[in-house]
């Protein structure tokens, strides 16, 4: 992401904050993953999208209108020695020459600076909540000018919820953040067409995973999730994480996968034939969810709502499941019961962004949303028939099956990022002969 990039939110969040207010960020702390090695680090979400700062132990101030800087990093300070043990830092000079900050402070001198930018400020945008060690903090800062205010000082009156601004920034995409979605997308689409050319009878989930991994890794990115790699029982399943079972002739693989670039998601799923072909059951299955998939995105404009795609795929799954006589009733009543949840139990799609369940309301004053240009939802219907489902034959069990893309709201219509990837039943067994 270029850097004007960066300082076009910075600029949109502080001509909402208005003057007389301050925003505080912090980056999000390192986490230990055990004894003293540490996970991966990836900053925060609503840090990184005002600063494009990668390191820890940082934290961001807006002051909107204040002639000094408006903009003020506070950074690890350099350090030689830390530095060869852990790697290169910034410092309050790199903050500033690389990261666009009026001026940076080293994060050891926030105890001094931080309340003096605060004075005269009234309202505070802050995230309360999320990092409780750094809110007390801030709270101890409030009330240390709270104590001086006898001898003039105007202490801030007021808390407003930064998250609220942000996230609905963040729900809306600029032409960078598609660009980097789309890059997202077109590398998941390549490692799960990896991964249907090497799933065969005898292979092991973990081992799908390995080659979903090493397209992620080959280029330079890294998973938005744990994969969810599940076949046979395992693919109704729908947060399976173990990955460690073997692929079955017969039996269907779903392959639950996406990656992060440059800190936008992808997410991904496909469901196919172990063996390569599907049997008529599962293609029975699978067609369904397709049709609904289909339908879903085709709700994907704006002026819909946001819950417009589910209904849709509600619609369909309930009719293909009465057909198949897996329901049985008016196709009406069954929707309004909600008996489609036995087989259809989770919701149609999220957000994408920076998170893969990204940030942004889904309703707003009770009424579900209006889909605008610029927003990116994943359409994801599936049916699930795990064994043992009272009331369906044994030759439909261990069936589940998902199809999930990645959709951009557009002026006309909709964008499919993910639609490079084959979901045609036909086409799904052309490239698994491959
Ligand atoms: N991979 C998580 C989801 O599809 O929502
Ligand atoms: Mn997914
Ligand atoms: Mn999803």
């Amino acid at each position: 992401m270029r850097k004007d990039e960066f300082d076009r939110r910075r600029r949109r969040l502080m001509k909402m904050m208005g003057r007389g207010a301050i925003a505080i960020l912090p980056a999000a702390p390192e986490k230990l993953r055990n004894s003293d090695v540490s996970y991966r680090y990836r900053p925060d979400s609503d840090f990184y999208y005002l600063t494009g700062f990668p390191e820890p132990e940082a934290v961001a101030v807006l002051i909107p209108g204040r002639p000094q800087a408006e903009y003020v990093l506070f950074v690890r300070d350099r350090d030689p020695l830390r530095e060869t043990w852990d790697g290169r830092r910034a410092g309050p000079e790199g903050a500033t020459r690389d990261y666009g900050a009026d001026d940076a402070f080293p994060i050891s001198d926030i105890d001094d600076i931080l309340p003096g930018l605060m004075e005269n400020c009234s309202r505070v945008y802050y995230t309360m909540g999320l990092h409780p060690e750094f809110d007390q903090r801030v709270i101890g800062w409030v009330s240390g000018l709270k104590a001086k205010a006898r001898t003039g000082v105007q202490p801030p009156q007021e808390f407003v919820a930064l998250d609220h601004l942000l996230h609905d920034m963040r729900l809306f995409k600029s032409r960078p953040e598609l660009a980097a979605m789309r890059r997202a997308a077109e590398i998941a689409v390549a490692a799960h067409q990896r991964a249907m050319r090497f799933v065969r009878p005898g292979r092991m989930e973990y081992e799908v995973m390995a080659e979903l991994l090493h397209e992620f890794h080959r280029n330079n990115v890294d998973v938005s999730y744990h994969p969810i790699v599940g076949s046979g029982a395992n693919t109704c399943i729908l947060h399976y994480r173990d990955n460690d079972g073997p692929l079955r002739e017969g039996d269907l693989i779903l392959i639950d996968a996406g990656c992060e670039y440059d800190l936008y998601a992808s997410d991904i799923t496909r469901t196919f034939p172990v063996s390569g072909r599907f049997s008529p059951e599962q293609r029975a299955i699978y067609e369904i969810v397709l049709e609904a998939q289909y339908a879903a995105i085709e709700k994907v404009r704006p002026g819909n709502h946001w819950n417009d795609p589910h209904d849709a795929a509600v619609r369909v799954i309930t009719q293909g499941l009465v057909k198949l006589g897996l329901l049985k009733g008016k196709v009406q009543n069954l929707i309004r019961e909600g008996a489609y949840r036995t087989f259809f139990m989770h919701r149609t799609g999220h957000w994408l962004g920076m998170d893969v369940h990204d940030v942004g309301d889904y309703k707003i004053g009770g009424q579900w949303r209006v889909l605008e240009p610029g927003m990116v939802l994943t359409i994801e219907p599936g049916i699930y028939i795990p064994a043992g489902t009272k009331g369906v034959h044994t030759r439909w069990w261990n069936i589940g099956v998902r199809i999930e893309d990645d959709v951009v709201v557009t002026k006309d219509g909709h964008e499919v990022l993910t639609a490079d990837l084959v979901k045609e039943p036909d086409a799904i067994e052309q490239l698994m002969a491959q």
